[in-house]
């Protein structure tokens, strides 16, 4: 079974959110799909729509904290109000644009993961690392495991490397059986790809053997198209 999920980032109003999400919903029970579902819309829409048990609503990004003085953020008592128990960690936009270290990344998956929250996990390498060859990028990804418990029951990885990230072009599949075999000979968890998957790729990607799943940003704003990537992967 793979796990294909869909990452809002910063997109789509709640009237938007929802209509996706019933969209998606009526087609993953009319289809009778049988791969899991998840959905990571932005924090502001969690109220605009009902949580319905085919569909994981994760959030994107959440403090390591129940409440507190920490302007900006949300915790488990915003998240508690939702239901939510599923969160991305780790995604190169917040490594990268708000700098978020491996030690508060860290903290924040050792928090979520004491409540029993779904983690995905991201790991990603830039391009100038990449263009250091296999064994380089295996290194700057380990790294990224620094301070995580990679046993953990409910944790799912998902390998974006940066470069493919929204550029429309995707890491070739001989790239991605390269990383996945290797991160999953160390770790025995769902290990999902992200990077410009899209309707016309995401079957062959899911297809190689190492990948349980894709993590898609861009391809999967439009329910029309992440409906045939849904059908693509069923
Ligand atoms: O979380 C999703 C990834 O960042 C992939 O984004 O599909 O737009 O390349 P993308």
């Amino acid at each position: 079974m793979a796990i294909i999920a869909s990452n809002f980032k910063t997109n789509h109003t709640r009237k938007s959110t929802a209509a996706f999400i019933k969209e998606i919903d009526s087609f993953i029970k009319s289809n009778s799909i049988k791969n899991e579902i998840m959905i990571f819309p932005t924090a502001t829409s969690l109220d605009s729509f009902e949580i319905s048990e085919n569909l994981k609503i994760g959030v994107q990004n959440a403090y390591p904290v129940e409440k507190g003085s920490f302007t900006g953020e949300i915790g488990t008592q915003q998240l508690d109000e939702f239901g939510i128990k599923t969160i991305l960690i780790g995604h190169s936009e917040r490594r990268h644009i708000l700098k978020e270290t491996q030690k508060q990344i860290a903290e924040k998956y050792n928090f979520y993961k004491e409540l029993g929250y779904t983690i995905v996990y991201c790991i990603g390498e830039p391009l100038e690392v990449k263009k250091l060859g296999l064994e380089k990028t295996l290194e700057y990804l380990y790294e990224q495991f620094e301070n995580i418990d990679t046993n953990y029951e409910n944790l799912i990885l998902a390998y974006e490397p940066v470069w493919a990230i929204g550029t429309g072009v995707s890491a070739t599949n001989e790239d991605i059986k390269a990383v996945h075999e290797a991160i999953k000979k160390k770790i025995d968890k769902p290990l999902l790809y992200g990077g410009s998957v899209k309707v016309e790729n995401v079957k062959e990607i899911c297809s190689i053997n190492s990948v349980d799943g894709a993590l898609i940003g861009t391809a999967s704003w439009v329910a029309e198209d992440f409906k045939q990537i849904i059908e693509n992967t069923k």
